[in-house]
């Protein structure tokens, strides 16, 4: 392993403000004395009442009740955008680049408050009041940002649907929130291609389906035809005509919620995933400065969508509480062609760069192609989140990206964490390709057995957090029973992650996987009940189950085994028809890639179906089921091995 290291690039070690010993002694005071530690970050922001009040927080399983800073006051918006505009008001805040390399557009910090503010003046006319949930569905433009900011500056509290999902998601998105209003546009575009967001949001609003929205806040993106109901339906643009371009900060709480993002668990239906102000805006500020090493005049380009927590901490909070420059780009990487992100580095100068390892891996496919002809000397930092990424993507990140020169920051974190947890520091961390290194400041990682006993030194085991951090999610909306039982039960006292993880003997940690019924398939989080649930609700359906298997350019695919009613003929037509039929009700990313049918699963005397043996089938490691002693009927397996699909 200790050959395989990669130590700071020397262009790092110079002038820059967190070296291995400054980790090393911040590391140490944050988690030995958090509450002195945090005291001084606090100056990262801009409060009206600055916190006197620290860390509040209990992990216990009755209570879990988590506070930070909870005597400060401060407004997100205000952080993001009025602090910047004294010294830089013209600085650019987007670079917004469209889908097609044609349209692009920039938009200063000036600009960034003028639209804000007219937005937030437009949605208290729609009657929208502190407190108050907005769901955003919107493709990557920088009004997803404006709409976010604009929740965020009357203290509404937003919730972004990512563009992807489909009608019903969104319907039970909105209903689990109680949304007042929903904000999105006339059409997204990927790759030449139209996305009917509106007439999504239509469908998903039919037959008074989500009976607490009173406004549709439609903007006009490409002018393409849209329905509309002159009860609900309101154009952005003229709603905010004649909307003043000043709006006073609504005075938050640290801990007032600030965004409500749903993702996927293991079970049911997804859960609204609450983060606050005051923590969240710290940690995720901070955060971004340190592992990009972050310089006022960087342009950072992160490629996620707003629609997923990574387009919330390090595409919106994040830079810009910094007053950052960053690319928005509305596209996919590989549209019109495979150069096109070494194509959009060469045109803005991009420094550091925050991709996936499924886009990643994509590329490498193509060898060096990805990169011909494109000038890539402006980069330094390159940052990879969202799945584990191999060690070969890994390298050919560096080498064909980064050019042999550039860090890669590796950062392992969840919707739930608010921010990354572990993750290199590229003027301090020595890399190793595979390995998301070591915890951030305050962040204490820890293994623990199944039996619920921690394992010292190096070893494999189930990742759980022991203490909090600022950025740490509060509850679930409107379940905070879910939010203990899903974090807080597995071994008490801890966070628990979902994820298995490894440390060697440098203290390194490398994430393995979701250890739990959650897929990550190209980067996209999934739960295996909702695919399943989707699929039951097809009639010529009896029974699914969803596994995942190994993809070598999704990291995961979703594999699925379904039995079918008496008398139905299940033929190639009907798998097709299965598989657009998840498309169509949950969304084109839970597309299963492999459709087994059968007329039995793998179960317990008890009924409980045999998950351990239909996922070792999938990844076509059949010869090692286990025991297998305790099924109901034992032929069954033989059947599913025969036919199996994944060889
Ligand atoms: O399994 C881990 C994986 O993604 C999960 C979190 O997904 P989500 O909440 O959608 O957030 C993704 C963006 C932060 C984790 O439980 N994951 C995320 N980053 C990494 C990772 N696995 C390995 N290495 C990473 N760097």
């Amino acid at each position: 392993m200790s050959a395989n290291i990669y130590p700071v690039p020397e262009s790092l070690t110079q002038g820059t403000y967190l070296s291995e010993e400054t980790y090393k002694a911040m590391y140490d005071e944050s988690v030995n004395n958090p509450e002195a530690f945090w005291a001084k970050q606090v100056e990262e922001l801009d409060w009206y009442k600055t916190p006197t009040i620290i860390k509040n927080t209990d992990f216990s399983p009755e209570k879990c009740d988590i506070r930070w800073f909870e005597d400060g006051k401060l407004n997100a918006s205000y952080n993001c955008i009025d602090r910047h505009l004294k010294d830089h008001a013209k600085k650019v805040a987007i670079f917004w680049e469209g889908d097609s390399p044609e349209n692009s557009e920039k938009v200063t910090y000036q600009q960034l408050h003028y639209e804000v503010c007219k937005l937030a003046n437009g949605l208290k006319k729609l009657g929208v009041k502190k407190g108050d949930r907005v769901a955003i569905y919107m493709p990557m433009v920088p009004h997803a940002a404006y709409a976010m900011l604009a929740c965020a500056r009357i203290g509404a509290v937003h919730s972004v649907i990512f563009g992807g999902f489909s009608p019903n998601a969104i319907a039970d998105r909105i209903n689990n929130s109680d949304a007042k209003v929903v904000i999105t546009a006339d059409e997204g575009r990927r790759a030449g291609r139209s996305v009917p967001l509106k007439a999504n949001v239509d469908e998903a609003l039919l037959n008074n389906a989500c009976p607490s929205i009173t406004a549709v806040l439609t903007h006009k993106l490409t002018g393409g035809q849209v329905n509309w109901n002159d009860d609900v339906d309101v154009w952005w643009h003229e709603l905010t005509d004649e909307c003043s371009g000043q709006c006073e900060p609504e005075v938050m709480d640290a801990e007032d919620p600030l965004f409500i993002l749903y993702t996927s668990g293991s079970t049911g239906q997804p859960k609204g995933v609450v983060h606050t102000t005051g923590g969240y805006l710290l940690y995720t500020s901070l955060t971004f400065r340190y592992a990009f090493d972050y310089k006022p005049d960087d342009i950072y380009w992160c490629t996620a969508d707003v629609g997923w927590i990574t387009g919330h901490s390090y595409m919106t909070y994040g830079p810009l509480a910094n007053g950052a420059t960053q690319v928005f780009f509305e596209g996919v990487p590989t549209y019109p062609d495979i150069r096109r992100i070494a194509q959009v580095v060469e045109k803005y100068g991009v420094n550091s760069l925050y991709t996936a390892p499924t886009a990643i891996r994509a590329l490498m496919a193509h060898g060096e192609k990805p990169v011909e002809g494109c000038d890539l000397s402006s980069l330094r930092i390159l940052g990879s989140v969202g799945e584990p990424i191999n060690p070969e993507a890994w390298q050919w990140y560096h080498k064909v990206i980064g050019q042999s020169r550039c860090p890669i920051i590796d950062s392992w974190w969840q919707t739930e964490t608010g921010g990354m947890m572990i993750a290199p520091m590229p003027c301090a961390t020595a890399l190793k390709p595979g390995s998301a290194t070591r915890p951030f400041f305050g962040i204490q990682p820890a293994l623990f057995d199944a039996e619920g006993n921690e394992l010292e030194d190096a070893a494999e085991g189930n990742l759980v957090i022991k203490d909090s951090w600022p950025s740490q999610a509060r509850t679930v909306y409107g379940d905070h029973k879910r939010f203990i039982d899903t974090y807080f039960s597995a071994y008490p006292n801890v966070y628990f992650t979902g994820d298995g993880a490894r440390r060697d003997t440098d203290d390194y940690y490398w994430i393995t996987g979701r250890v739990d019924d959650v897929l990550n398939v190209s980067g996209h989080r999934l739960g295996t009940a909702e695919i399943e649930s989707a699929l039951v609700s097809h009639n010529v359906i009896a029974e699914a189950a969803v596994v995942g298997y190994p993809h070598d350019i999704k990291g995961q695919g979703i594999y699925v085994y379904v039995t079918p009613n008496d008398g139905v003929v299940a033929d190639e037509a009907l798998t097709l028809e299965i598989r657009k039929w998840v498309r169509k009700e949950l969304s084109p990313i839970a597309t299963p890639d492999l459709v087994q049918w059968t007329n039995g699963l793998p179960k317990t005397r008890s009924g409980k179906i045999m998950r351990r043996i239909l996922r070792k089938i999938a990844a076509n490691e059949y010869e090692q089921l286990g025991d297998t002693s305790t099924l109901a009927d034992p032929t069954v397996v033989e059947s599913l091995i025969d036919k199996r699909l994944n060889r």
